[in-house]
């Protein structure tokens, strides 16, 4: 593989393309389910809320709208089946769903991470545990899990929503090692922050701030450059991903100077 090839094997062009969205009712999944279906993809769209995948799917003939719970295990085997048939296999399965609640140590409750952890982790390797096997019998497709940013390092008030996507990014990396052999691709997507109904409940300012409509424009470049990170917006990752090069000592020191925290 040369140098600077992408790392994964090329999505077929948009029209012909076949997505499964799950996450989709609200937020950065709606965005790009929407901006897939604008460039005449087939889109599936999942959440639990029907009514809001409804309307992201409009009228638009190439949307199947499959209402799910994705920590169902046989919920979401029973969709994956219905949209493979109703397509005759699928390209991409974008799992986008998740969930986010600010927790500082003193607040930490054995209830409440158990319940941040069914949804962000257990959702995401319940759906992955369904396509795969689909997935590896067509010999092609690819899986794309949406983690965070803050998934990198620990950082304040992200305490287990943190360790939920420092999982994924380690889950996704596994996956691709696993999978790209296979001539499956793997995408790992870290947003910073994005203007969604989750971050709306967020109390202090967000440094480079984007909307789910950016996003989802990042999040499709990056599947058509078949990058394995997708990470946005740049200005605000790089410094991150410095950060990440740092010792313990410099790195906590330089959080509390940003966060006052
Ligand atoms: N916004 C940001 O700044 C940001 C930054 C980094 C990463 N992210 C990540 O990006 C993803 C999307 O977040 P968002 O900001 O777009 O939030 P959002 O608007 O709240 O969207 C979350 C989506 O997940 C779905 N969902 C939640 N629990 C589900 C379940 N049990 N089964 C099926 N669907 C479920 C929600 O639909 P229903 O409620 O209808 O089920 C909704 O469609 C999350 O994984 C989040 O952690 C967001």
């Amino acid at each position: 593989m040369g140098l600077f090839a992408p790392l994964n094997p090329p999505l077929p062009a948009w029209p012909d393309a076949r997505v499964w969205v799950i996450g989709a009712s609200t937020g950065i999944g709606a965005a790009v389910a929407r901006a897939l279906l604008a460039r005449g993809a087939r889109v599936a769209v999942s959440a639990r809320s029907a009514d809001k995948l409804r309307e992201v799917a409009g009228a638009n003939a190439n949307a199947l709208v499959e209402p799910l719970d994705f920590t169902q295990t046989a919920a979401v085997a029973s969709a994956w089946e219905r949209i493979r048939a109703a397509w005759g296999g699928a390209d991409l399965v974008l799992i986008v769903a998740g969930t986010h609640e600010e927790v500082r140590a003193w607040e930490l409750s054995e209830g409440k991470s158990r319940a941040l952890l069914e949804t962000n982790l257990h959702g995401v390797i319940n759906t992955t545990s369904a396509v795969v096997p689909g997935l590896l019998a067509q010999g092609r497709g690819a899986l794309g899990i949406v983690s965070s940013v803050a998934g990198y390092r620990g950082l304040p008030k992200a305490l287990v929503y943190g360790a939920s996507k420092a999982a994924l990014i380690n889950f996704a990396e596994t996956l691709y090692l696993d999978l790209n052999p296979k001539g499956l691709g793997v995408y790992l997507i870290n947003p910073g922050f994005v203007r969604t109904p989750l971050t709306d409940r967020n109390a202090f300012r967000m440094p480079n701030l984007i909307t789910a409509e950016e996003a989802a424009d990042e999040i499709v470049a990056g599947l058509e450059a078949g990058d394995f990170e997708i990470h946005f917006p740049r200005a605000f990752t790089r410094k991150l991903k410095l950060m990440r090069l740092l010792p313990y000592r410099w790195y906590f020191a330089l959080v509390r100077r940003a966060t006052g925290l």
